[in-house]
C-alpha cells in the first residue's frame, strides 16, 4: 500500500510587529507519516503533546487531510496516521500550522490531489485563521504574507524575503494560554498613531532582517499592536526582555501568540536563551530553552509504493 512521509517545520510568527504577517521558518521539524490501508482510522502520535492530542477524526493532522481528500474528491479506503512531534504544541512556535500542513500536504501526495503550495496555503489559511505560521511552515525562510476577506472573496498575497545566516534563541515558559485567549486579549482597535508606528517598524524589521544588520534591528523591531495587550498574560514578560537584552540580545519578541519568546542575535544564543529562561523561573515558571537556525526548505514530502 502507498504510504507517504511528510516532515514540516516549526515556524515564529509575527516577528514583532509584523501581526498576521511575517513568518519564519525554524529547523525543528515534525514528521506525519500517511497510509492507506483497506479500512477505518488509526492514529498514533508521538513524541510532543503525545498525551494531550486527539487521535481520532477530531485530530489536526486527519481534518487537514479530510479538507483534501472532499476538495479532490478522492480518498484512500482508510488511513493510518503517524505522527512524530518535535515542535511542542501551544507554544508559540507554530505547532498547530505544521499539523494542518502535514496533513494537508500528506493527503494531496496520497491521493495526487495535484495541489500547489499556494493553494495548500489557502486551506491552511482557512483551518488556521492565519497564514503566518502556515507560510513559513510550507515555503521555509521568511515569509511575508497578507490576507484579507473571507469565503470566496479572498485574497491571499505571500512573498519570500531573501535572508542571510540568521539563529534564534527561544525561550518556552511553562505556560497554558491558548492562541484563542492570546487574540481574545486584543483591542478591537488601535489608536491611528500604533497604527503607523508598526507600518515603519514592520518594513525596517523585513529590511534588517534582509541585512543582516543587528544594530538596524534592535531599533525596528519593536510592536504596539498586539504584544502590549498580550504580555499582561506572561508574567515574566518584561524580566525576560530586559534579561536578553543584557545577554546580548538585539531585539526580542513574542514567538506567535506565545508563550515562547524568541530572541535575535548575531551570536551568544545559548546564553541568551538561559538568561529569558532564568527570567521566568524566577516567576515560578519552568522554561525550556532552544536555539534554531532558521530553515529554508518548509515541507518535505516523500512517496513509496
Ligand atoms: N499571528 C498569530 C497571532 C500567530 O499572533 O495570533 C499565532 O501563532
Amino acid at each position: 500500500m502507498k504510504r507517504v512521509t511528510v516532515t514540516v517545520p516549526a515556524s515564529t510568527a509575527n516577528l514583532g510587529p509584523g501581526f498576521d504577517c511575517f513568518g519564519l521558518a525554524l529547523a525543528l521539524r515534525n514528521t506525519v507519516r500517511f497510509e492507506a490501508i483497506r479500512q477505518g482510522l488509526e492514529v498514533d502520535v508521538e513524541g510532543e503533546g503525545a498525551d494531550d492530542l486527539p487521535t481520532g477524526p477530531d485530530n489536526l493532522i486527519v481534518r487537514a487531510a479530510e479538507r483534501i481528500f472532499q476538495k479532490v474528491g478522492r480518498r484512500p479506503p482508510g488511513l493510518r496516521v503517524y505522527a512524530d512531534n518535535q515542535i511542542p504544541p501551544g507554544s508559540g512556535l507554530g505547532s498547530s500550522a505544521a499539523a494542518a500542513v502535514g496533513g494537508l500536504a500528506a493527503a494531496n501526495a496520497l491521493v495526487e490531489g495535484g495541489l500547489t503550495r499556494d493553494e495548500l496555503l489557502r486551506l491552511a489559511w482557512e483551518i488556521e485563521g492565519h497564514a503566518d505560521n502556515a507560510a513559513p511552515a510550507l515555503f521555509g525562510g521568511l515569509n511575508v504574507i497578507s490576507v484579507a476577506g473571507s469565503g470566496g472573496e479572498t485574497e491571499l498575497l505571500r512573498r519570500s524575503i531573501p535572508l542571510g545566516e540568521l539563529r534564534v534563541a527561544i525561550a518556552l515558559p511553562a505556560l497554558r494560554i491558548s492562541t484563542a485567549q492570546m487574540r481574545a486579549a486584543l483591542p478591537e482597535q488601535v489608536p491611528f498613531q500604533d497604527a503607523a508606528f508598526n507600518i515603519g517598524r514592520a518594513a525596517l524589521t523585513l529590511e534588517a532582517l534582509r541585512t543582516g544588520d543587528y544594530a538596524l534591528l534592535g531599533l525596528a523591531l519593536a510592536d504596539r499592536l498586539h504584544q502590549p495587550y498580550r504580555k499582561r498574560l506572561l508574567p515574566g514578560y518584561d524580566a525576560a526582555v530586559a534579561a536578553a537584552r543584557r545577554a546580548g540580545a538585539a531585539a526580542v519578541a513574542l514567538s506567535g501568540a506565545g508563550p515562547a519568546l524568541v530572541a535575535f542575535a548575531p551570536t551568544g544564543h545559548e546564553r541568551i536563551a538561559q538568561a529569558m529562561a532564568l527570567a521566568f523561573e524566577q516567576e515560578g515558571l519552568p522554561t525550556r530553552v532552544f536555539v534554531l537556525p532558521a530553515d529554508r526548505q518548509g515541507v518535505q514530502i516523500s512517496v513509496v509504493g
